[in-house]
């Protein structure tokens, strides 16, 4: 079955690495899984009173297409130490959402920075904050790409080999954590039956 995964980048900038990882592994997608790369410009910061007046219509479009993944791809940046905001808000909104679209689907996490640690430390406090959503992380392999700006090229290609090899790992093990819990799901709706 072919699995559709939704990415989230965690930078609206222009030439983001992070959304340049999110372009290279729609470009390394192994066969079977397709990558939709999800536009958080125009959500709005989180406020219950907006909320309450109902949910941006951006915030509903993600929402949907999160509920059409059957997984998700996350590349953020590290932003003094942890997640960046954008990013974080994204998430709050998502989280107040009916029908819970993210719930028991697997999520692979990857970083890049320019730094020499390629944002790790926000990677640890993703998965802190992934908790609530009840997403299923992989927990390996873990993908940091530092020194960011030396491995993309001009044209946005991923041109550093072991970056290369790590997200071609990153996605195989996605496409099989999406099956063994698909497959989990399964067993479970056949025993329920
Ligand atoms: C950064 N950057 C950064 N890098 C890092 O490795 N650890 C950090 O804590 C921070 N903190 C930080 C805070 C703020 C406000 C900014 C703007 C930047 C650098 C950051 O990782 C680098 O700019 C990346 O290139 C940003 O990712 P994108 O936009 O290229 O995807």
């Amino acid at each position: 079955m072919s699995i559709r995964v939704l990415a989230i980048g965690g930078s609206l900038r222009r030439g983001s690495y992070n959304h340049l990882l999110l372009e290279q592994a729609q470009r390394q997608a192994p066969q079977g899984m397709s990558i939709e790369i999800a536009d958080l410009s125009d959500i709005p910061l989180y406020n219950g009173d907006v909320q309450a007046q109902g949910f941006p219509a951006s915030v509903q479009r993600v929402a949907e297409q999160a509920a059409q993944a059957g997984a998700f791809l996350i590349a953020t940046p590290e932003y003094n130490y942890s997640i960046p905001g954008v990013l974080k808000n994204a998430i709050d909104w998502l989280s107040r959402v009916p029908g819970a679209p993210f719930q028991g689907k697997p999520v692979a996490i990857a970083s890049a920075s320019m730094g020499g640690m390629g944002g790790a430390r926000a990677q640890y406090h993703l998965r802190q904050v992934l908790i609530y959503l009840d997403v299923h992380p992989l927990n390996k392999p873990e993908l940091f790409i530092s020194a960011a700006h030396e491995k993309f090229a001009a044209d946005g290609e991923l041109t550093d080999a072991l970056s290369r090899e790590g997200l071609d790992a990153l996605l195989a093990a996605l496409a099989a954590h999406t099956h063994r819990l698909q497959g989990r799901e399964a067993v479970a709706v056949a025993v329920a039956a």
